[in-house]
Order: structure tokens, then C-alpha cells, then sequence
């Protein structure tokens, strides 16, 4: 088949919302790299300052400059590929041009390897396989669920099947027989919160872009999942995409939005492929384009690939990125809400937020609101991998206690072992260990611990772990990652991760913790966004619960130096 012409890439994507990415994704995809000449080429076309377009795209990790060297192959040395043999895996590949990702979300299988366009998962080059998102086992607590309600069905994924099982009766009920404010208090009633990492009020989002003046209204889902040790939203999106597309639609229809975009993170290519083909569907159902389901309503949706950088999954950075802009987060307020995508009302939801609503509609919101225990309402996927024998997708009731989830219903550790320490938050959380791990999974209560649930991503080590060469591998992601905007942030995760490999820092362990204190406290104060508020609770965790640890990493170091 005769690859694309430039001239044929600009023509399909120039008239589409938010061409840059995709424009940039087929030039890549034809070339292998990103050229000069074709840089300049997209510039003139999509009428983008030259100097801008290429800071932009030198931001992206997944962007290649120049031209590969074998196939281009990526391996994830994230925190849970690392212990499952990932560095070796990547050596064992250099020869053919191997390079590290960081966590490329399949912490349920590793190690994953990537190339321009598929996955395989394995932890050796001759049992590299693709292999389909795991679906999530059957709940072992038998506590009802809601996202994961139906989609252990059989053909959830397509249209058919998906309506087999009561899919689009929620979108159905709303547009024949509530009005938009209706939906909102529904959702408002139901409790439910936004499951992407800030827990903000669904309902109370939806409000204000609903109020805000300004049209068009967008709908954005975040699927950009980046955050290390979280895996929910690519299982959401592979086995059942029309329940994250209802989820949309109605967030469409309660706030008046008529355009909408899934923004999936780069390494979940053949997830793209998925939502392609569900889209496809929902259009020829009626169910998307400019007559939803007969309510004369339009609504327009548009799949978006990132490019590789964790930092996108934060609202303001991902609507830089949709804009073609260089995705460095925005200040707030204002918020999306009134001034998102191009300027106007924007609600951003993640893809479990989004899945959840369906079912409420259906059921009710007290139906949801009860699933949760001791006050707290509905359910959360937690993402659980690392040292732990059933790793995989679990939905618990908000408020289940977390030994309970870590023994009973995941099996605990290997036999002999025990439990070291759980990161929180995916890494963001940083660790519990000790008296903390008596929990229960709701924010209220981590939060008292001085952690926070966020996307509800847990990493397990067991007690042969290494826990300063985990904080360290967890800095060196945050730094990693730092968008540079603050320099809090840019420079504290690095200062922080020089202390934890041992290559600099005090060598008496008072003024050694007190250098870790300063630095974590002024990141926490003056970052202007979640990545550098969150990295010193690596630091402030790892002092707490593992004293021994710590003061031998620094009497090492001082004797290294
Ligand atoms: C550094 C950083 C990374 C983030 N990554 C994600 C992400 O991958 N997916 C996501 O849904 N939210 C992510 N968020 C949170 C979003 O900014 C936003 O709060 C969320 O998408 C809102 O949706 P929700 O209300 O449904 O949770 C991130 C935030 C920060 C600070
Ligand atoms: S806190 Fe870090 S990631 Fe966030 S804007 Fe500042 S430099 Fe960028």
C-alpha cells in the first residue's frame, strides 16, 4: 500500500478539532522519525510558529527525532517491571535498539514492550507476546459492583452486546424523559466523585459547565493514564468502550456539550483500535453524530492519542496538548469548567468517572450511594500489582478495608513472605506501612494517614524490598516527568532523587533528613500543580515507616562518596 502523502495527512486532519496529534502520529507512523523538513511542513500547514512546534514536539517522549535504530522498541522499567525482571529484559534487547519507558500500565502483566504499534508482554525476548487486557476476575468478596457490572458479558466491547445487557437504556431514559438538570442531580445525589486522582464532586462539575456561558461545550474524557501502578481505565476501555461513550453522552446531554474527546495515552495502541471501531458503531446506530438517538442533539467524538508524557494526564495540560499547545499545565483558576478546551466550558472526566454514570442512571443514586460502606458512597477500581498473588483490576465498596482486599481477596504476598509497604495513589500516595496499612480504602481515612487514594492505583512490596531503591526509582519518575514549568518541582525531584540514589546529600543523618524535609516542604508549597505536590510524599513516607533503611542508605552513601 503507497503511504501518505504530507500534502494527504494535512488535507484529513486540518477541518478535524485538535489535528496536531494526529497529524504528527501519521507523519511518525510513515517515517519512523520526526523530520525537519516535515516539521516545517506541518508548521506551514496547521500555521504553527516553527520554534513552538518544536518544543512541543521534543516534550513528547514517544516523538523520535531522528530516524530508529532496529525496531524502536520501548521496555517498561516501571516500579512493578522492575521487580518482574524488566532492567534484564532491557538489556537483553539493547542489541536491538531497546530503550526504557517508564510505567507503561500493565503492572497486571509485565514486563510490556512497545513498539510503534502494538504491545507485547513477557519477561523474556522468546516469550514476548500481545496479549489482551486481563478482564478483571470475578469480584471474590461477592460485593456488588458498577463499572464492572456487566462487563465480564459476553461481546461487551461491541454494540450488540453491549446493549444485550441494558447498555444505552441510561442515555434513552434521559433524553425521553429527564431534562439535563434532572441528570445533574442525579449524579449529584449519587455522591459519586471524580475517580481520575482529585475526587472533585461529579454533579457539581457538571453544574458549572452547564451554567458557564459559552459555546461550543466540550466533553473531554481522560484516558491518558500515566500514573505508575494504575491499569483501571485500559480494562474499562478494552472490554467495555460503549459504557465510557454512554457516560459521555450524558455528560453531554446534563451540560449541553456537542463535541467530545478521548484522550488515550500513546501506550495503549491497540486500545485506540477498540474505541475506533465502538465509535464507528455508536454512529451508525444514531447513538453519536447529529441527532443522538432521535433528541435532535448533536454530539461529535474524537479519539486523540498522546505522545508519551505523564505530565498530560493533569486537565490543564492535557487541553494545552488537545489545542496544540506545549503541555505544560495551566494556571488556575480559571478552571476548565468555564475556560477549557479553546477557551470554553470544558468538563474533564476520567474514563471510571465516566463509566460510572450509566449505572446510576439506571439504578438510582441511592443504589450507588449504598454500595459503599461506613458513609461512604459507590465504588472504586483499584489497580493492584507488584508482590501479591492475584494482581489485576479489583471494583471495591468504597470503604473496604484494605488487609481485607490484600489477603482475602488478592492472597496475600508469596508463602513466607510478608507485606512491607503498599504505595497509595499509584505512586503519588507514596507508601503505608505498619499501623497504616489497618485502613480502609476511602479517602477520609488514607488521608489521615497522611496519603490519599487518588486513581487507586497500589503497588505491594514484600519484605525482601529494598524500600530507599523504591523511593528512589519513584523520585526518579517524578523528576523524570517534571514538565520544568516551576522550579520547585523541576529542581526539587531531582535534588530528591540525587539523595536517594546516594550521589549527594549531607553524610550525618540529622541534617540529611532535615536537607529531604526543606526540600519536600517547599516543593509541597510552591508547585504549581499535582506531580510536585505529591513527590515529597515519597520522601516524607519513606522516613516514616522505614527509619533503619534510611539511616543505613546514608551511611552507605557517605562512605561511597
Ligand atoms: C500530574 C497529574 C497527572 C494526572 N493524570 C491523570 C490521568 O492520567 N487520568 C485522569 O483521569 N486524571 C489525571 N489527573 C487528574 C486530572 O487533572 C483531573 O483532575 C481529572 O481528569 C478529572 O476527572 P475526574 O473528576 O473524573 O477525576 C492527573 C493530575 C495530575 C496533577
Ligand atoms: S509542579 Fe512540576 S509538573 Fe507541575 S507544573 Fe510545576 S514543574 Fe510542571
Amino acid at each position: 500500500m503507497s503511504q501518505p502523502t504530507n500534502e494527504e495527512i494535512f488535507a484529513r486532519w486540518r477541518t478535524q478539532p485538535a489535528p496536531l496529534l494526529p497529524v504528527l502520529h501519521a507523519l511518525h507512523e510513515r517515517d519512523g522519525y520526526l523530520g525537519e523538513q516535515a516539521l516545517r511542513d506541518v508548521s506551514r500547514a496547521l500555521r504553527l510558529p516553527l520554534a513552538d512546534l518544536f518544543g512541543t514536539v521534543t516534550f513528547y517522549h514517544f516523538f523520535r527525532r531522528e530516524p530508529p535504530h532496529g525496531e524502536g522498541l520501548r521496555v517498561c522499567t516501571g516500579p512493578v517491571c522492575c521487580l518482574a525482571g524488566g532492567e534484564e529484559l532491557l538489556e537483553a534487547l539493547a542489541a536491538d535498539g531497546a530503550r526504557p519507558m517508564p510505567c507503561a500500565g500493565r503492572c497486571d502483566e509485565p514486563v510490556p514492550v512497545l513498539d510503534d504499534r502494538r504491545v507485547r508482554t513477557g519477561t523474556a525476548p522468546d516469550a514476548l507476546a500481545a496479549r489482551p487486557s486481563p478482564l478483571p476476575a470475578p469480584n471474590p468478596g461477592g460485593c456488588a459492583e458498577c463499572v464492572f457490572e456487566g462487563i465480564r458479558e459476553p461481546g461487551r466491547a461491541g454494540i450488540d452486546g453491549y446493549r444485550a445487557g441494558g447498555g444505552y437504556a441510561a442515555l434513552r431514559r434521559a433524553v425521553e424523559e429527564l431534562d439535563p438538570g434532572e441528570v445533574i442531580q442525579l449524579v449529584t445525589d449519587s455522591g459519586l466523585a471524580g475517580r481520575g486522582g482529585a475526587g472533585f464532586p461529579t454533579g457539581v462539575k457538571w453544574r458549572a459547565v452547564a451554567d458557564a456561558p459559552g459555546t461550543p461545550k466540550t466533553i473531554v474524557c481522560n484516558a491518558d493514564e500515566g500514573e505508575p501502578g494504575c491499569f483501571k481505565d485500559r480494562a474499562l476501555l478494552d472490554h467495555d468502550p460503549h459504557a465510557v461513550i454512554e457516560g459521555m453522552l450524558l455528560a453531554a446531554f446534563a451540560t449541553g456539550a456537542t463535541r467530545g474527546f478521548i484522550y488515550l495515552r500513546y501506550e495503549y495502541p491497540e486500545t485506540a483500535g477498540v474505541l475506533e471501531r465502538a465509535i464507528d458503531e455508536a454512529i451508525r446506530a444514531g447513538i453519536l453524530g447529529d441527532d443522538v438517538l432521535g433528541s435532535g442533539r448533536a454530539f461529535a467524538l474524537h479519539v486523540r492519542r498522546g505522545a508519551g508524557a505523564y505530565i498530560c494526564g493533569e486537565e490543564g495540560s492535557l487541553l494545552n496538548s488537545l489545542e496544540g499547545k506545549h503541555p505544560f499545565p495551566r494556571n488556575r483558576p480559571p478552571f476548565p469548567v468555564t475556560h477549557g478546551y479553546e477557551n470554553l466550558p470544558t468538563v474533564v472526566n476520567n474514563v471510571e468517572t465516566l463509566a460510572s454514570v450509566p449505572p446510576i442512571i439506571r439504578h438510582g443514586p441511592e443504589w450507588y450511594r449504598g454500595l459503599g460502606r461506613n458513609g461512604e458512597a459507590g465504588t472504586k477500581v483499584i489497580s493492584l500489582s507488584g508482590d501479591i498473588q492475584r494482581p489485576g483490576n479489583y471494583e471495591v465498596p468504597m470503604g473496604l478495608s484494605l488487609k481485607t482486599l490484600l489477603h482475602e481477596w488478592a492472597g496475600g504476598p508469596a508463602a513466607g513472605r510478608t507485606i512491607q509497604a503498599v504505595t497509595m495513589a499509584g505512586l503519588s500516595g507514596g507508601f503505608l506501612a505498619g499501623d497504616d496499612l489497618d485502613v480502609t480504602l476511602d479517602e477520609p481515612s488514607i488521608r489521615s494517614r497522611g496519603s490519599f487514594l487518588g486513581a487507586g492505583g497500589i503497588m505491594v512490596f514484600d519484605d525482601s524490598r529494598d524500600m530507599v531503591a523504591a523511593a528512589d526509582g519513584a523520585m526518579a519518575f517524578f523528576a523524570h516527568e517534571s514538565c520544568g514549568k516551576c522550579f520547585p518541582c523541576r529542581i526539587g525531584t531531582q535534588r530528591l532523587t540525587e539523595r536517594l540514589r546516594g550521589e549527594a546529600g549531607p553524610a550525618e543523618l540529622a541534617a540529611w533528613l532535615d536537607e529531604v524535609r526543606d526540600l519536600g516542604g517547599v516543593m509541597k508549597s510552591m508547585s504549581a500543580c499535582g506531580l510536585g505536590i505529591a513527590a515529597p510524599l515519597i520522601t516524607d513516607s519513606l522516613v516514616k515507616h522505614f527509619p533503619d533503611q534510611v539511616e543505613r542508605h546514608v551511611r552507605q552513601g557517605a562512605t561511597r562518596r
